[in-house]
């Protein structure tokens, strides 16, 4: 359930569009971190009556583009990591082995205390200073393991 915060910023957020159906997006990005990083089949139905749109209208958005968690819930900190061209070739392979194994869980999981999830994604757009990460909203850039190291330190 959506709570009033979320309904009063998805309000909000209606004045910026032409029509109520164009502020899916946001309205998902809104229902999805007031539900802790990930979207509930309940918080899709009230995203979809208040504007004006099928459930299974805003459940095709939502499960089109990676940045909304629909399948299962992640963790309170989920981390993208990039793994295209040029992460790749600048060791985003041996940094997602060195997460997985400093965090006790593979690719796709999420720690038992709920609080990392890791995952994998195509080119954020900063490849320029790969290899980089994105954690919920944040780009980290240049990673080292030792860098990551003290990212997940600051986060535990
Ligand atoms: S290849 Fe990683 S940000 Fe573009």
């Amino acid at each position: 359930m959506l709570s009033e915060n979320a309904k009063k910023d998805i309000q909000a957020a209606l004045r910026k569009y032409p029509n109520r159906r164009s502020a899916v997006m946001d309205a998902l990005r809104i229902a999805q971190a007031d539900g802790g990083g990930s979207l509930t089949k309940g918080a899709m139905e009230e995203v979809a009556q208040i504007l004006d749109m099928r459930p299974a209208e805003v459940n095709a958005a939502a499960a089109f583009y990676t940045m909304y968690n629909v399948k299962k819930p992640v963790g309170r900190y989920y981390i993208q990591v990039c793994r295209n061209i040029s992460c790749s070739l600048l060791g985003a392979e041996h940094l997602i082995k060195h997460m997985e194994k400093t965090l006790g869980i593979k690719t796709g999981e999420t720690t038992k205390d709920s609080k990392f999830t890791i995952t994998t994604v195509e080119c954020l757009g900063s490849c320029g200073t790969a290899p980089m990460m994105q954690i919920n909203d944040d780009f980290h850039e240049n990673l080292t393991t030792e860098k990551i190291d003290g990212i997940l330190k600051s986060l535990k």
